[in-house]
């Protein structure tokens, strides 16, 4: 029986983390399928990964709508279309009406570069220097229609160098999305980490207090690390 995870991932641009997905799916790394990768513009340079994967793509352009109900509808048409379990935003650069979300609930997630709820929305790692605080980082989140303001899965934290820009703390950070992602992905694929209709997030059943750390996931096998099977 075929039941794996079928993934949408939606992008604005380079598509880095949808390349770090789709290279585990090769590996044999992910617990899902990427079933279709939209982008809201043609030129976005990841849709060229999903192409060389042969992955089915869709351009719903926001330009081409004349409201954003217009524009979700397109989406939740390629969405419905593609029977979509979970809807990955990997730099995907608008924001989605209420409805859409609300139909995607504890089925969306979201990739930020910030330690939410520190930082949200845009410009974060130049903020994030200009407050001159020591850890940054970034995070995974389930969407819901208030802007990064969803129950957080997973964050990854780096420490601010002196000297650093908002472009070394982002080389520094990349890496690190590209492995929470794939992460993320197969905790929600194999069923471990599921969000609840109480808005919470369970892992295993029991209520996720806080965000899981990227640190603390096994190098051997990807999964999170509990006192019960670390050694
Ligand atoms: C990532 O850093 C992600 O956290 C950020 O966009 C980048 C996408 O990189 N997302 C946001 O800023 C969402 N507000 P990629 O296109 O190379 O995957």
């Amino acid at each position: 029986m075929n039941n794996r995870c079928r993934v949408a991932v939606l992008i604005s641009g380079r598509g880095s983390n949808l390349q770090a997905l789709l290279q585990a799916h090769d590996d044999g790394k992910l617990q899902a399928d990427i079933v279709g990768v939209i982008s809201n513009k043609a030129d976005a340079g990841g849709l060229n990964y999903a192409a060389d994967a042969n992955i089915e793509t869709a351009i719903v352009n926001h330009l081409d709508f004349p409201t954003r109900e217009q524009f979700d509808a397109q989406l939740l048409a390629t969405l419905t279309r593609w029977q979509v379990d979970l809807v990955v935003l990997s730099g995907f650069m608008r924001i989605l009406g209420d409805d859409l979300v609300n139909r995607f609930a504890g089925r969306m997630i979201n990739q930020h570069p910030s330690l939410l709820p520190d930082y949200p929305g845009l410009n974060t790692h130049q903020r994030a220097l200009d407050d001159g605080i020591k850890k940054h980082g970034a995070s995974v989140h389930y969407v819901i229609p208030a802007l990064d303001a969803g129950p957080v899965l997973m964050q990854a934290e780096v420490d601010v160098r002196s000297g650093d820009d908002a472009d070394t703390l982002a080389a520094r950070i990349l890496p690190l999305e590209h492995k929470m992602i794939v992460a993320a992905v197969n905790l929600i694929g194999c069923g471990d980490v599921a969000m609840g209709t109480d808005g919470l997030i369970y892992h295993c059943g029991i209520v996720l207090e806080a965000p899981l750390k990227l640190s603390n996931l096994s190098p051997k096998t990807g999964q999170v690390e509990t006192e019960s099977n670390s050694d």
